[in-house]
């Protein structure tokens, strides 16, 4: 029989890993607050999959067989017999925490209780709940369909079983794994970001090098895809700068003080990509 998959919200992470689990096979329910909310996500499902067909990575019938795989509700009762839970909703503790609090109470026993943040610690949300050991972090990473990582990210009080099923969960959609023992804010991915971008923006502000340099010295010389200013503006200098922010104020590290010229360029509204002007113009 399918394993069943519940995913709580239906935004460009939820969607992504109801698309990729749903081809892998497990049954999947997506809920978000909204009937519009859920056709969207529906929506980019299905141009993903299209996409996947057209360019002859994803057969037809496949594509179909998964969507099939895919029910939306927006209600919560729905993960009451689901396998794994996991949640992507927006990056605010409350929200979450919320969210978890109700999922203690309607989850199946055993249920493998999952959380996308990309910073926020499990333990956080791991202890509103009577179940801190069955919670844990499965970061993945957009746009999902792509991208090869998961990041599992320990609680506190995380069990190795629910570490070894969020392993099987993760591996199952075609994700290579890789285990943060400690929820440190930031995990390991966003604190390695962070920095190379704080050390960027300083360097860069300082007036050492170009942006297009600095990125150019990522790229040619350490073989990144992309440098780490290109990276910020398409993040969103306001995602990242909040990212390090949080980071800072819980390890108090001064490599990951925001840059006076990155809080700068948020309050002036050059976030990147999204307002057509970051490091660079769009
Ligand atoms: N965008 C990225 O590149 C990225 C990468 C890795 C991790 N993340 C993390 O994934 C999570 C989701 O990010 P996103 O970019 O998909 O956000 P998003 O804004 O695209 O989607 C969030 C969705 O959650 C829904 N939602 C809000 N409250 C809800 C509730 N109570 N129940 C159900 N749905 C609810 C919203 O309606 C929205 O559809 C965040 O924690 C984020 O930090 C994002």
């Amino acid at each position: 029989m399918a394993r069943k998959l519940a995913v709580i919200g239906a935004g460009l992470m939820g969607s992504g890993i109801a698309q990729v689990s749903a081809q892998a096979g497990w049954d999947v329910v997506l809920r978000d607050i909204t009937d519009e909310a859920l056709s969207r996500g529906m929506d980019g499902i299905k141009a993903s999959y299209d996409k996947f067909v057209s360019k002859g990575k994803l057969a037809e019938a496949d594509a179909e067989a998964a969507l099939g795989r895919i029910t939306t509700t927006t209600e919560l009762e729905a993960v009451a017999d689901a396998d794994v839970v996991v949640e992507a909703v927006f990056e605010k503790i409350e929200v979450k925490q919320e969210i978890f609090r109700a999922l203690d109470g309607l989850a199946k026993d055993g249920a493998v209780l999952a959380s996308n943040t990309s910073a926020i610690p499990i333990t956080k949300i791991a202890a509103v709940t009577e179940r801190p050991e069955s919670v844990v972090g499965t970061h993945f990473f957009s746009p999902v369909p792509m991208m090869a990582l998961c990041e599992l990210v320990r609680g506190y009080k995380t069990s190795d079983e629910t570490l070894a099923s969020a392993r099987e969960f993760a591996e199952s959609t075609g994700k290579t794994c890789i285990v943060v023992n400690r929820d440190v804010a930031g995990f390991v991915t966003t604190r390695l970001i962070s920095a190379l971008v704080v050390e960027a923006v300083k360097l860069h502000e300082s007036g050492v090098a170009t942006a297009e340099d600095i990125d150019t010295a990522c790229r040619l010389g350490f073989g990144h895809a992309m440098g780490p200013l290109a990276t910020a503006d398409l993040t969103g200098v306001d995602i990242l700068l909040h990212a390090t922010g949080n980071i800072y104020t819980e390890s108090q590290d001064e490599k990951f003080a925001p840059p006076e010229s990155m809080r700068r360029m948020v309050d002036a509204g050059d976030i990147g990509r999204k307002s057509g002007q970051g490091f660079y113009r769009h």
